[in-house]
């Protein structure tokens, strides 16, 4: 593999973040020669670390997928570290002679990257002082990656774009989405885009309804104070399931590339219908919140949660995209935290044959409608039912499902998604980083759910723990005559 030089800065390296998944993922990307001689990793944070603490911290995190301890010497010599406020300019001007000198030493020229793993609010000021203090450089690429969440709501997320744009330019920003970086994820398009059998199907000729499940079991664990000011809306709807269903709904686009895709995806996003009225998403997006149940404590018994408080941890609803691709065909889509297993997948309903030759009667099985299936997780794969004759005499039908299961290895070797994504920011490839339109529609939607669930406090239904959510949940497709596709 070719190596990329680069001189990555990770504002909030003593992070969770950076420990579980960047650390890791910079010496995966290492290990394979992406990065090699020509790179150097600066940590910065609040806290008064030694470079010598901190390579301890690096090569803590990657104690797992250690084989020699020369290569993990090698790797954590790239790494320093420098005490920083953000706030001061100073430690702009120290953090920037050190950014020249790691660059003189490992013959980087001039290539930035940028990594912002802390809290929103100073992001601002981050960029505003790398530039001001000349942080960025005129000889190398230089690029931004933030992590979520992009603002709050469509307001703060402009505000916040704003001051990014001060700074930086929209292809210099890569805004990660972890989802987009996920195998399964970036098989949704390969899968719909090269067999003629689905891509000529993929409409609402042919098509009755999709469902999207992203369901785990965890509680909201150590971040009961972020998430009770932030709710399953804003946490998984807002990005990870917009973003599935932009993948899903998009029309092909011109190429792979970064910008053609994610034009189409804009344009997806656009074609979301709005709930305009409080009633129109009260009818149609459902919330609701665990309760004790299986051993487990309800959320409002979480630590740094609101005992009064009506966050919701789960959400169901029905999305519907206005375009002549898909005018009528809903889009379910549910998460939750609690509920009775960790599990990603989309099921893809087809509408039945329009007349049916085959027995309904005094039979076991009857023909049904095809679907396929896409395993996100921790499945990776596809399925697809089909309607066969049973074995003998007769004309009964035997429903088959043929799978395509990653088997353990191959899912256990195939890069994660942290290390995706920084390669693709190392390549300068934005495809799997959404642009800002993408979010901004996205924020576009989910306001108008916000506000309705805002101005009407109660509506919100409890589920036990260890459950697959509300009955209301179920009681949103039961009234268009569906049902939650339960096998995976
Ligand atoms: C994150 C959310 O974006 O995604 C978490 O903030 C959630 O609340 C996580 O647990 C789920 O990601 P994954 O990859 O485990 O499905």
């Amino acid at each position: 593999n070719t190596e990329i030089s680069a001189l990555f800065t990770i504002f909030g390296a003593t992070g969770d973040l950076a420990h579980r998944k960047l650390y890791p993922s910079l010496f995966r990307l290492f290990k394979k020669g992406y990065i090699q001689k020509n790179f150097a990793v600066i940590g910065t944070a609040r806290r008064e670390w030694t470079d010598t603490y901190f390579r301890e911290v690096v090569a803590d995190s990657v104690k797992d997928i250690v084989e020699n301890e020369e290569e993990l010497t090698e790797f954590t010599s790239h790494f320093y570290y420098i005490s920083h406020n953000v706030n001061d300019a100073a430690h702009y001007v120290e953090l920037k002679k050190l950014s020249e000198t790691l660059d003189e030493k490992y013959t980087i020229n001039g290539n930035r990257i940028f990594y912002l793993a802390m809290a929103p609010q100073f992001f601002g000021v981050i960029g505003d002082m790398l530039k001001s203090n000349h942080l960025i450089t005129d000889n190398g690429f230089n690029r931004l990656i933030i992590e979520k969440p992009f603002g709050h709501d469509l307001q703060s997320a402009t505000e916040l774009n704003e001051q990014l744009a001060r700074s930086f330019s929209e292809d210099q920003i890569y805004r990660i989405d972890h989802y987009l970086g996920k195998e399964m994820i970036q098989n949704i398009s390969a899968v719909r885009f090269s067999n003629m059998i689905f891509e000529a199907l993929w409409n609402n000729k042919y098509i009755d309804n999709v469902q999207i499940t992203l369901s785990e079991t965890v509680g909201v664990e150590d971040r009961g104070d972020y998430y009770d000011h932030t709710g399953a809306l804003r946490d998984m709807v807002q990005n990870h399931v917009l973003q599935i269903v932009a993948l899903l709904v998009m029309e092909p686009p011109l190429s792979l590339d970064g910008n053609d895709v994610r034009n189409e995806k804009i344009k997806a996003l656009r074609s979301l219908r709005l709930y305009e009225n409080k009633q129109d998403v009260l009818d149609n997006f459902v919330r609701g919140q665990y309760v004790a149940g299986n051993e487990q404590v309800g959320y409002t018994d979480e630590p740094n949660v609101n005992p009064e408080s009506n966050t919701e941890t789960f959400v169901a609803g029905k999305i519907m995209v206005d375009n002549f691709r898909w005018a009528g065909v809903p889009f379910y889509i549910r998460t939750g935290k609690r509920m009775s297993q960790k599990d990603t997948y989309i099921h893809i309903q087809f509408k039945h044959v329009s007349m049916n030759l085959f027995p309904t009667e005094g039979v076991e099985e009857v023909a049904q409608p095809n679907i396929l299936t896409i395993h996100i997780s921790p499945l990776e794969g596809f399925s697809l039912r089909l309607n066969t004759k049973r074995v003998g005499q007769g004309t009964e039908m035997k429903n088959i499902r043929m799978h395509q299961i990653l088997d353990e290895q191959t899912s256990a070797n195939s890069p994660e998604a942290y290390e995706r994504l920084l390669l693709d920011s190392l390549n300068g490839d934005p495809t799997n980083f959404t642009h800002w339109k993408e979010v901004e529609q996205s924020w576009r939607f989910i306001d108008q759910i916000r506000n309705a669930w805002d101005d009407e406090e109660n509506y919100i239904f409890d589920y036990e723990s260890g459950s697959m959510g509300p009955k209301e949940s179920y009681d949103l497709l039961a009234r268009d005559n569906f049902d939650w596709i339960e096998f995976n």
